[in-house]
């Protein structure tokens, strides 16, 4: 498999379907992504009250090399430039070997809630002293997870201060293997919620997984030398892009509404292959926001964004990110629907773990692009000819005339509909 397609972006999809199964060496069959591929039968296998399906552009972004492998990435996404962007990324990350990840494996928390305590410290007491036990009877729910290395294998107590008094909050530690694990936890947190009300006499509230998965982080780095950040439609060279790239970064660090966006692009990335793969991209959102509360990369105080941009002795750019993904490539849609299939066919990832690295380098690439279109030329124009072409379709343009009417309206620097309804009355097909 090879990441680096020259001339993709140029084909017809079903071009770059023929060029994804030859050239990319994918064996499997991937039609049933470019397809209308959930039947309503299977539709009502997911969710309830179905009344059809929604489909979703589905592209492919090509140039990613994540620790040594080269891996084309499924994104899902309705939003203009995103793909290119993250390809982007991933080609100026390529010049220096691409991405290098670390996970902290695939741990998730469950919660237990416990409330009407007198003695907090001593109910805490007493649930650490059960710990074996506890774990016993958590890890007899799951086991085939025990069979396949994982299961709850630690516990954790706190005792928090509330407005309705003093309450502990045991954590379930769980190693969910390739699974998002939601399932797996909630049970677990359910099956010792009696146990542990019995040792502290205390009232079992929520038992419920947190998806500040913060036991469950992603890392990855990768290096840009100042010259592939160059802009020749700018007068900014290299040097002083990388160093905006900085200052953008800086800002974010110290501004939460900056902060925001500067994460919501990240997300992008990260949410598109999350959706390709069916993955619960709520709980990928949330955790990764819930993280960035926590202070982010950089653990200050207060929201924080989740990648840090620095400078390296020989003046290269240095990029690195850090967010918790709660990600499966077993259970739930990932294998009901046949579009996850072969998003994971295509992304040819062996494991949840795997699939998070994935996740972090596309998270980074897309930050990466998108700051360097940022400091420079803006991202409006990235956005133009595609925009331009929507405006040519809304002003009547028929497809033959679309991309030529798109291409004058950019050139003119006026995309407003107006401008392409006087170029179609040119045309005389209005
Ligand atoms: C747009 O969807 C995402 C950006 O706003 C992210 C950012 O500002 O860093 C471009």
């Amino acid at each position: 498999m090879q990441s680096r397609l020259s001339g993709f972006y140029k084909q017809s999809p079903a071009e770059r379907v023929q060029t994804l199964q030859e050239e990319a060496g994918l064996d499997a069959p991937i039609g049933a992504i470019t397809e209308e591929s959930l039947a309503r039968a299977s539709a009502e296998m997911i969710s309830e009250n179905v009344i059809g399906t929604i489909s979703y552009p589905v592209s492919v972004a090509t140039n990613f090399r994540v620790d040594g492998v080269d891996r084309l990435v499924p994104m899902a996404i309705e939003e203009t430039s995103v793909v290119a962007a993250a390809s982007l990324g991933a080609k100026l990350a390529r010049e220096c070997g691409g991405f290098e990840t670390t996970t902290t494996g695939p741990y998730m928390i469950a919660q237990i809630q416990v409330t009407d305590i007198d003695a907090p410290h001593h109910a805490a007491t007493a649930i650490r002293g059960a710990t074996d036990e506890l774990i016993a009877r958590a890890n007899e729910q799951d086991p085939v997870l025990v069979e396949h290395g994982g299961g709850c294998e630690d516990i954790e107590v706190r005792t928090l201060s509330t407005r309705e008094g003093p309450m502990v909050v045991v954590h379930l530690l769980v190693d969910v293997q390739d699974a998002m694990g939601g399932n797996a936890v909630n049970t677990m947190a359910e099956a010792v919620a009696p146990q542990i009300a019995d040792l502290t006499g205390g009232d079992i509230g929520l038992r419920i997984l947190s998806n500040l998965a913060d036991s469950r982080l992603v890392r990855a780095r990768c290096r840009v030398p100042p010259a592939a950040l160059d802009r020749s439609e700018t007068d900014l060279t290299g040097p002083q892009i990388r160093d905006r790239i900085v200052e953008a970064w800086a800002f974010a660090t110290a501004d939460p509404y900056r902060a925001v966006t500067h994460n919501k692009g990240i997300m992008n990335g990260i949410d598109a292959v999350t959706t390709a793969t069916m993955n619960d991209w709520r709980a990928i959102e949330a955790g990764a926001h819930g993280y960035a509360a926590t202070g982010g990369i950089t653990g200050g105080d207060g929201y924080g964004p989740l990648t840090a941009y620095e400078v390296a002795d020989n003046g290269d750019l240095l990029a690195t990110i850090e967010l918790p993904v709660q990600i499966g490539t077993v259970g739930g849609a990932t294998q009901t629907h046949p579009a996850a299939e072969q998003a994971l066919a295509v992304l040819d990832v062996d494991s949840a773990d795997e699939l998070a690295r994935v996740l972090g380098a596309v998270g980074l690439a897309q930050n990466l692009a998108g700051l360097r279109a940022l400091v420079s030329e803006g991202i409006q124009r990235g956005h133009m000819k595609l925009h331009a072409e929507n405006v040519a379709v809304q002003a009547g343009a028929p497809p033959e005339l679309v991309e030529e009417i798109a291409a004058q309206l950019v050139a003119e620097d006026s995309v407003r509909q107006d401008r392409a309804e006087e170029l179609l009355a040119e045309y005389d097909v209005k």
